[in-house]
């Protein structure tokens, strides 16, 4: 059995009003019992505190998918550290794709935001990942190490920190990365990380689901899972829980 923790987290980005989020943990939490895992529920602002609430008797994490990086002030629309953890979040998400791509951020503003959370005492999840272009020509390594290099600038050593790798052409398209390229990947960012003399748990993600989960949790490198589609319905995401444990504890 491995010694690092094994980690699942899901992703549900813009999904479920807080009805429907406080059902799937109570659902969830009826299934799942072991402490061997470590489950983490990026839920949407809305939710976080009845979410927190509900979760209280249950080892689940909750937070975020994203944060301002300011400490307060006019900046309409945006949500602050301070008011996540008061909310009841644990944990942020930082520089998902989706942020990087569809809202423009970059590495300097990510990790604006992940020294802000630190200093808020919320556990940046920092996720790299590179284009299918980047892959095609090359870059990729370049591009993963300057996004952990740059996200990571200034953050103290023994920081609770967590690191996803999710290749954009894996994310939400049903084609994850076979388990060779995500553990040469998963490995490399770890020694970007011993490089930083940082260490963090590593999450695999991209098109998670039941049927790949063995393959990818497998893998030396993999502390654990980033799910975003398939951690939507509880009878799918108990399915990558368990089967994640069963590989764990084999
Ligand atoms: P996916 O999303 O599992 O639906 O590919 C993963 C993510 O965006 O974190």
């Amino acid at each position: 059995m491995k010694e690092r923790p094994l980690i699942i987290v899901g992703n549900w980005k813009m999904n479920k009003t807080i009805e429907e989020a406080v059902s799937f943990v109570h659902s969830l939490s009826s299934k799942i019992v072991s402490d061997l895992v470590k489950i983490y529920l990026a839920v949407p602002y809305t939710a976080i505190r009845s979410v927190a609430e509900a979760a209280k008797k249950t080892s689940f994490m909750i937070g975020a998918q994203n944060m301002n990086e300011e400490v307060v002030g006019a900046f309409t629309g945006e949500v602050a550290a301070t008011q996540l953890k008061e909310a009841g979040a644990c944990f942020v998400i930082l520089g998902h794709s989706e942020r990087r791509h569809l809202f423009h951020e970059d590495n300097t503003l990510i990790n604006k935001k992940v020294l802000r959370a630190l200093s808020c005492g919320l556990t940046p999840l920092l996720c790299v990942g590179e284009t299918e272009h980047e892959r095609k020509s090359g870059n990729h390594f370049t591009i993963i190490q300057e996004q952990i290099q740059k996200g990571l600038l200034n953050v103290p050593q023994g920081s609770s920190l967590l690191l996803a790798y999710e290749p954009l052409w894996a994310i939400g398209t049903g084609q994850h990365a076979t388990p060779s390229i995500a553990e040469e990947m998963l490995a490399f960012c770890r020694s970007c990380l011993n490089k930083l003399s940082l260490s963090a748990p590593i999450l695999y993600g991209g098109s998670v689901r039941p049927d790949n989960t063995k393959e990818l949790i497998e893998q030396p490198d993999a502390d654990g899972l980033l799910v975003g589609g398939a951690s939507l319905v509880v009878s799918s995401f108990t399915e990558i829980i368990e089967t994640s444990l069963t590989v764990r504890t084999l």
